[in-house]
């Protein structure tokens, strides 16, 4: 729910509000002066120029709050490497799905015996590169929905945007749609000029279309790398999988694994047998079963973890994801979710959401119903 406008904000905190709105684009939200942001965003917000957000008389979000806190209060020793969260992004028939199940396959450390690998929306992957093994989180869920649905909610899962372009078709709507979306998000793009195994395929083309939006290969003296690859035979994916990891050294990518963990919800749904199933990507701190958690409006207790290839496990540290049970509900994709202290406290901060947005879902409908009552007028 809002809880107060730009301009009001900017007026409490002596800040220019243009500077907010440039801040708030930042976190990926859009909005204008008269606007208003959620209690999250202003907190996040506040949390830039050093300072902290309360609520008045709203002592369950303190728990929130808490961890807000000590995320902003990471002391850099404490601070340890993270694998790289990158989403694989492209438009139709590119070659996107082609591409992770060739990384799945041939890099998956340890297959299974029976060699199915359960789908939990994302794959964690070891990859050799020359300082050795490193992993690497790939996100399943189709790029452009997942980013949508993230920023909707102001979460910001991806370090890296792998972007597929087809070396026989080009540049197309959805190639364009996702330079968008990854740059408006700042993260950034590693090309992966696909299907370089075909007769027609023209990379060539594809780097001089690229350029016309603003991504200049390295060759050429830009700073986008761009690998041909053909994600059927394999070729040059090696190479995709090592400037990755290279991109993210450079990024320094770090959290504390050592607290109580934070992270999105990726995707949920109701299962028949086993109840609400949730798949979480940890952020930051590690995940353990028996855990109290909040995600979203839920309230919950980690009764089981999985990782990507089904087996289950203990805990979970930062860029890994788990699919768990014992969420009470099913929470949606992009929700925020937060271990707290005790179940009582999850379960006073899960009510105290749910009271919200139910406020909130009547405050709209008022809106609407007063709207639609002026129209007829
Ligand atoms: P959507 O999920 O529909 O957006 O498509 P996608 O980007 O996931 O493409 P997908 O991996 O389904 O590949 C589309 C078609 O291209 C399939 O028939 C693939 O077999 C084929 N394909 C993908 N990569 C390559 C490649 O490197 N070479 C060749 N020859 N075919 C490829
Ligand atoms: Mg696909």
């Amino acid at each position: 729910p809002e809880v107060i406008s730009v301009r009001e904000l900017a007026e409490k905190m002596g800040e220019d509000p243009n500077k907010l709105i440039a801040d708030l684009i930042s976190l990926g939200k859009f909005v204008t002066i008269n606007q208003a942001i959620d209690f999250e965003t202003v907190s996040k917000l506040v949390e830039k120029y050093g300072k902290v957000a309360k609520l008045e008389g709203a002592e369950e979000e303190e728990a929130i709050l808490e961890a807000e806190l000590e995320e902003a209060e990471d002391k850099p020793e404490n601070l340890k490497p993270r694998p790289p969260v990158v989403t694989i992004m492209g438009h139709v028939d590119h070659g996107k799905t082609t591409l992770l199940d060739y990384i799945r396959n041939t890099k998956v450390a340890e297959r299974e015996a029976g060699g199915i690998t359960q789908h939990i929306g994302a794959s964690i992957v070891e990859v050799d590169t020359s300082e050795g093994k490193k992993k690497i989180t790939f996100l399943d869920t189709p790029g452009h929905e997942a980013f949508t649905a993230m920023r909707a909610r102001g979460a910001q899962v991806t370090d890296i945007a792998v972007l597929v372009v087809a070396a026989d078709d080009g540049v197309m709507p959805q190639t364009i749609e996702a330079i968008n979306h990854a740059q408006a998000a700042g993260v950034p793009i590693i090309v992966a000029i696909n299907k370089i195994d075909k007769p027609g395929a023209n990379p060539d083309r594809v780097k001089q279309e690229l350029t016309q939006h603003g991504l200049i290969p390295e060759d050429w003296g830009g700073t986008t790398i761009m690998v041909p690859v053909s994600a059927k035979t394999g070729e040059g994916v090696d190479e995709l999988l090592e400037m990755i990891s290279l991109q993210a050294e450079l990024m320094e990518l770090k959290a504390n694994p050592d607290k109580k963990a934070r992270g999105v919800v990726l995707e949920a749904k109701l299962d028949k047998q086993r109840g609400p199933v949730a798949t979480l990507l940890v952020q930051s701190g590690t995940l353990k079963v028996g855990d109290p958690i909040v995600a979203g409006l839920y309230a919950g207790k980690i009764r089981a973890m999985f990782d990507d290839k089904g087996r289950s496990v203990k805990e979970a540290g930062p860029s890994m994801a788990v699919e768990v049970l014992g969420i009470e509900d099913v929470p949606l994709a992009g929700d925020k979710f937060y271990v707290v202290k005790d179940e009582k406290t999850a379960r006073k901060i899960a009510e105290k959401r749910q009271e919200l947005a139910r406020e909130s879902a009547l405050e709209k409908e008022k809106r609407v119903s007063l709207e639609d009552l002026f129209a007829q007028i």
